[in-house]
This record gives C-alpha cells, sequence and structure tokens, in this order.
C-alpha cells in the first residue's frame, strides 16, 4: 500500500502580486508528525489551508489521502481534522456541548457519540469538567478541548495550526504527548510551530521561508548536514555590541546570539584561536541545535533572494 498520505506539486499561492508559496513540493507519510516551521508570514498557514481544501491552490497540485485539493475539496474537509491558528470554541457551551456540538457536525450517530466524547475527555485531560464552560478553561485546558473537537470524527491526517502558542509549557507538553500517542495510532499529523522543543519531536521537519521549502529531513540529518563550518559559543559580556563586528571577521561565516550567548560559525576549526584572540575569551566549540539550523537557513534563504 502506498504510505504517502500529503502530497504537493509545485503548490502555489498568489495574493494580488505577491507569493504567498512558492512552488511547495512535499511528502508526508502515513503516522509521521511533520513539523512545519519558518518565520512569522512565510507561508505556513496559507500551505495548511490549501491542503485541508479551505483555499484554492493559484498552482501546482496536491492531494490528501488521495483525493485532490481542488477538484475534492469537500471530501477532504470532511476527512480530516483541522485547528487553526485562531481556532474558536463555543464560550457559552460546556466542554461535553461543544464536543457533542462537534460531533453533530461530523454526523457522528446519537448511539457513537457519548462513548466518543467520553474518549475525547480522557485524551484531552478533562475528566471532571465536562460541565464546566469553555469560556472559563484556562488556555492549556481549551486548546485541549480544541483537540478534541478537532479529532472527534477520529481523522486520519490532523492538521494543527500552532496548537501551542500561548500555553504554558507544562501544557505544552502535554498536548504534544497526545499527538505523540495519536501517530503511535497511525495519524499522520502535521504541526506548525515556533518551538524547537517541539520540533525535535517532529519526526521530519520542512521549514519554509518566504513561501519556498528551504529544508525537509529529520531533525538529527538537518543538525548534521545544514551548517557547513565549526559551531562556536562565545559567552561575552558585551555580546550584543560585538555582534556586528564579529561578522565582518574573513574566518566568521555567521554570528547570532541566544541568550547570554553568541554562536559564531566558523569556517575551520583553526579559527577558534584568532576568535578568541579577538573577543579575549575562550570559545567553546559545540554542536549545532536545530535553532542554529533555523537561524542559518533563514538568513541564506534571505541573502538568496536580496
Ligand atoms: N488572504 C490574504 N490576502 C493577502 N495576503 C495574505 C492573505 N493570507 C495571507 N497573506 C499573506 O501571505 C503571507 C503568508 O501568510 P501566512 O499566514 O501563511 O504565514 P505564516 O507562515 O502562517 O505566519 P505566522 O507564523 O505569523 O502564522 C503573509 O505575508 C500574509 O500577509
Ligand atoms: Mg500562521
Amino acid at each position: 500500500m502506498d504510505n504517502t498520505v500529503i502530497t504537493t506539486r509545485a503548490l502555489t499561492k498568489t495574493f494580488g502580486s505577491f507569493t504567498a508559496v512558492d512552488k511547495i513540493s512535499m511528502e508526508v507519510r502515513r503516522g509521521e508528525i511533520y513539523g512545519f516551521l519558518g518565520p512569522n508570514g512565510s507561508g505556513k498557514s496559507t500551505t495548511i489551508r490549501m491542503l485541508c481544501g479551505i483555499l484554492e491552490p493559484t498552482s501546482g497540485s496536491g492531494a490528501v489521502l488521495g483525493y485532490d485539493l481542488v477538484r475534492e475539496a469537500e471530501k477532504i474537509k470532511r476527512k480530516i481534522g483541522y485547528m487553526s491558528q485562531k481556532f474558536s470554541l463555543y464560550d457559552d457551551l460546556t466542554v461535553y456541548e461543544n464536543l457533542d456540538f462537534y460531533a453533530g457536525l461530523y454526523s457522528i450517530p446519537q448511539r457513537e457519540r457519548k462513548k466518543r466524547i467520553g474518549e475525547m475527555i480522557e485524551m484531552a485531560l478533562l475528566r471532571g469538567r465536562e460541565n464546566e464552560l469553555a469560556a472559563n478553561l484556562s488556555g492549556g485546558w481549551k486548546q485541549r478541548l480544541a483537540l478534541g473537537c478537532a479529532i472527534i470524527s477520529r481523522p486520519a491526517v490532523l492538521f494543527l495550526d500552532e496548537p501551542t502558542s500561548g500555553v504554558s509549557p507544562t501544557s505544552r507538553r502535554a498536548f504534544f504527548r497526545i499527538i505523540q500517542q495519536l501517530a503511535n495510532e497511525n495519524t499522520t499529523v502535521m504541526v506548525t510551530t515556533h518551538f524547537m522543543d517541539e520540533a525535535e519531536r517532529c519526526y521530519r521537519i520542512a521549514f519554509i521561508s518566504e513561501g519556498r521549502l528551504i529544508a525537509d529531513d529529520t531533525p538529527e540529518n538537518l543538525k548534521n548536514n545544514v551548517i557547513k563550518g565549526v559551531l562556536a559559543e562565545v559567552i561575552h559580556p558585551d555580546a550584543l555590541y560585538i555582534i556586528d563586528n564579529l561578522e565582518k571577521l574573513p574566518y566568521v561565516l555567521e554570528c547570532s546570539n541566544h541568550g547570554p550567548a553568541l554562536h559564531v560559525l566558523l569556517e575551520s576549526a583553526g579559527a577558534v584561536q584568532a576568535l578568541n584572540n579577538y573577543t579575549g575569551v575562550e570559545a567553546k566549540i559545540i554542536r549545532p541545535s536545530l535553532e542554529d539550523v533555523f537561524v542559518s537557513l533563514a538568513k541564506k534563504n534571505r541573502r538568496q533572494v536580496s
């Protein structure tokens, strides 16, 4: 059986003369958690909306579960789960009533509903809160309830657009554990996030910048292959002031700040001594993190465009 669940070929969306999504080609396999990362405005939500059959592509093609994005958009909408960046619950309905409402939307038969709603309440860790109004739930609970509403129909594919923005680290972890459980049960999950710890948990990551897909690989391969050179960490009291000067040094390829530290990409290990002499502190060679990979990819892409 073909295991490809989402596929696109040169998928493109323009708004007037502006290209929001630029010839994206990708494949997502069954049971994968596919992370979709990129700076604000890079086209993540627009791509997801096309994949959900909500927004018609300008050109290119794609299919979800074998259904064509344009010709079979209605079928796609019925088969998938989608939690949008600005998901909405009914504030004046209780937890139970919200789930029941979505069960109705997806035409889940009456005799099955109670059981399904119960399953969602278990999954979303909402036991004991069934009769609370959605309005009164805190952020993390709301997000898990919205997830319950999105998957009450047991979709084979789930699209999550920044599901964990604005909630606490504990809630984010609880949420991602549920996602991992769903993937273990063979649900295909495409998720956008700005959090590196979540990106680390994805099976594959696609990185999109200015509408273009500029990397698509496992977190491990991205960390091993994207950054060419030797990465050094420099902890310096005037980190933010020296960053511009460091970037001008002939042996420095890139420089970015990470909290109190600077990450300096050097041409080769031989340049460490020169760097130490310049800064007056001892640099430490480090392994690139996913964040380093993304900073580097975004910079590279901007250079190619300009
Ligand atoms: N309906 C629209 N009309 C015009 N421009 C649009 C429309 N929808 C999106 N855009 C533009 O397309 C670009 C990509 O937007 P999109 O929402 O896909 O980005 P994103 O990667 O999801 O960003 P974020 O991380 O902020 O959510 C942005 O410049 C946005 O302003
Ligand atoms: Mg978005």
